[in-house]
């Protein structure tokens, strides 16, 4: 029987990065997975097996402090493991207006959605181009095409992977090695909550993060370019039509509060 390579997942205990280590499991990958709270990395490793990985190796490791990329990759190679797949999933966001967010919390967003994702994929890439064999995917967002105010530093860390990804995919092409970009809407995760976004407009209309995972993990296992997640095609071909400014303002009002629904105005 082929052996499977292995595969290494940023953020695998919640949403999008979770339902791509399931996807990888059922298809009997090895995995590593990576996140910063140990009891859940314990749990979803347990089910990671159960549902057929032959081996899963939980890590431990905060990719929002700078140097613990490279402390991650260590780590890896320590325990003698190759990686064939590396999925840069972990990423997070701050909501408000930046003249009123925390500096501290955006420089450590950039840090984990940028840095560490840079970092990664300049050492399993190196590693892969060698090989001449190996695939990576990169976490951006619908976000990459609109300048989102009240989220204005995640919007443009994912600008960032955007561009870096694509710039990449063209380094490539002449090897083996396969880069893709997953695009996903707003989706049904601890996204939100964790932004203290949980009442914006976005959170109206969500997907479900097993489509969003499913749509990733086929483009990345068929070596596409992009992987759009449903109904976001004619989004990103709206963006491209508008300017900047009024896309900005498209995307404004979808970080804006929905209006608090009082109990006498639900029982009228
Ligand atoms: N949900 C959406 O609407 C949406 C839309 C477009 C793009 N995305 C992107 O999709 C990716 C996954 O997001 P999600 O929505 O699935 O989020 P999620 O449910 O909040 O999951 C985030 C995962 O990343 C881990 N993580 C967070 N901070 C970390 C850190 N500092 N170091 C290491 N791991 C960390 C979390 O575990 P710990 O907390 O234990 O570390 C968790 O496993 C992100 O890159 C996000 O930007 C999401």
């Amino acid at each position: 029987m082929e052996t499977k390579q292995t595969v290494l997942i940023t953020g695998a205990t919640s949403g999008i990065g979770k339902e791509l280590a399931l996807l990888f499991a059922k298809e009997q990958y090895k995995l590593v997975i990576v996140a910063r709270n140990q009891e859940k990395l314990e749990s979803t490793a347990d089910e990671l097996k159960q549902i057929g990985s032959p081996q899963v190796t939980p890590i431990s490791c905060d990719l929002s402090v700078a140097g613990n990329a490279q402390q991650l990759y260590d780590q890896v190679k320590q325990k003698g493991i190759q990686i064939g797949i590396l999925v840069n999933d972990a990423g997070a966001g701050e909501h408000g207006f930046f003249k009123e967010t925390r500096l501290e919390e955006e420089l450590a967003i950039i840090q984990l959605n940028v840095a560490s994702l840079v970092h990664l994929t300049k050492l399993y890439l190196q590693e892969m181009v060698e090989r001449n064999e190996g695939k990576i995917l990169q976490l951006a967002s619908i976000a990459a095409y609109q300048p989102t105010p009240l989220l204005a530093v995640y919007a443009a860390t994912k600008a960032f992977v955007l561009s870096f990804t694509d710039a990449l995919i063209n380094e490539l092409k002449d090897t083996n090695v396969t880069m893709t970009a997953l695009i996903p809407g707003p989706t049904d995760t601890e996204f939100f909550v964790r932004a203290h976004a949980e009442n914006v407009k976005a959170t109206d209309n969500v997907d479900d993060p097993a489509v969003v995972a499913k749509v990733g993990f086929e483009a990345l296992m068929s070596g596409k370019p992009h992987a759009v997640a449903p109904g976001m095609t004619s989004q990103i071909v709206m963006s491209s039509l508008m300017s900047n400014q009024q896309v900005a303002a498209m995307a404004r009002k979808q970080m804006e509060e929905k209006p608090v629904v009082s109990e006498d105005d639900k029982k009228n």
